[in-house]
């Protein structure tokens, strides 16, 4: 009889030989759910793995040796208070993309407020209905989030890849939303002709050359189109504000994750687009992580 405390410290030991970071939460992590019980009772109660569980353990720790993700092998992620499923094919949603959907909801209440011109406890404000878009949706979290956060809102999502937009409509559906549309295509092009209060996006922004000294986990396992950024990382920028004049309404925002030391050329970049006003936000190790530009 195997206790599950004893099983915790081998799995943490072996995913510590594989080289994984962190090898003694994520072990927690997979005893928590192949055991389902929280941590506390985990610790607590200590019961014995039945066969079952320790072959679902043993098949978890075998994905995990050719470095598959966790996320991917549990199947969901927590991301703003919502459950989204990811898996081979779409980019496992990060802790510093909530903060996107942190300043997206301030961005958005902030132009309702300014258009409808209501005090800040208006209810017209989750009522208004604002147009926003997420430009390389993936997983569809921020869609995702900003339509619930925003019930009236008409949201899209566009992406290249037909396997993201598979999860995004997924994600979706599992958290009851309806007011968000998932289109396939290049950047804007699936909404041409269509104007928006909000554009945010998380485009891919890894420099080229650097993919290969990523983890294993990202450069073998995440799609390389949800990665790749161009030689120079700065590509989707580009792109996304050469044509963000057409597609946001006057006042209307543009909010885009940030690469790690990308903030300045980004700027540069941003000042012969015709947006301005500038904010930038740093996530919590202090990166300049988020842009906010306004057309004015
Ligand atoms: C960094 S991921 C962001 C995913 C998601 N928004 C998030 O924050 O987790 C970038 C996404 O851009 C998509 N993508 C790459 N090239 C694109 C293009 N030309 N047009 C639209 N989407 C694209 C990829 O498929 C990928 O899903």
């Amino acid at each position: 009889m195997i206790k599950a405390l004893d099983g915790l410290r081998e799995v943490s030991a072996i995913l510590g030989e594989y080289g994984i970071e962190d090898s003694h939460k994520e072990a927690e992590i997979i005893f928590t759910r192949c055991i389902e019980m929280g941590k506390v009772a985990l610790y607590r109660d200590n019961p014995a793995l039945s066969p079952s569980q320790r072959e679902e353990i043993r098949s978890i720790l075998e994905r995990r040796g050719k470095r598959e993700p966790l996320q991917y092998i549990i199947g969901h992620v927590d991301f703003y208070g919502l459950k989204i499923h990811v898996g081979p094919g779409v980019l496992i949603p990060r802790p510093e993309t909530e903060l996107m959907a942190e300043e997206a909801i301030k961005a958005v209440t902030r132009y309702t407020l300014h258009v409808t011109s209501e005090d800040a406890n208006s209810s017209r404000v989750t009522h208004y209905a604002s147009r926003i878009l997420d430009l390389c949706t993936g997983s569809g979290c921020l869609a995702v989030a900003l339509a619930k956060e925003f019930p009236a809102a008409e949201v899209f999502g566009t992406d290249i890849s037909e396997k993201a937009l598979e999860y995004a409509m997924m994600n979706a559906s599992i958290n009851g939303i309806q007011n968000v549309t998932f289109l396939k295509g290049d950047l804007y092009e699936p909404v041409k002709g269509g104007t928006f209060d909000i554009i945010v996006s998380n485009p891919p922004y890894i420099r080229k050359e650097d993919i290969r000294t990523l983890e294993p986990e990202i450069r073998e396992w995440e799609p390389l189109e949800a990665l790749d950024g161009g030689e120079d990382g700065l590509q989707f920028y580009r792109e996304i504000l050469s044509c963000a004049p057409e597609y946001l309404v006057q006042g209307g925002s543009l909010i885009m994750e940030l690469g790690q030391g990308e903030a300045d050329d980004v700027l540069k970049i941003a000042e012969n687009s015709g947006l301005g006003c500038a904010a930038l936000v740093k996530d919590y190790s202090g990166i300049d992580r988020i842009l906010r530009l306004s057309l004015r």
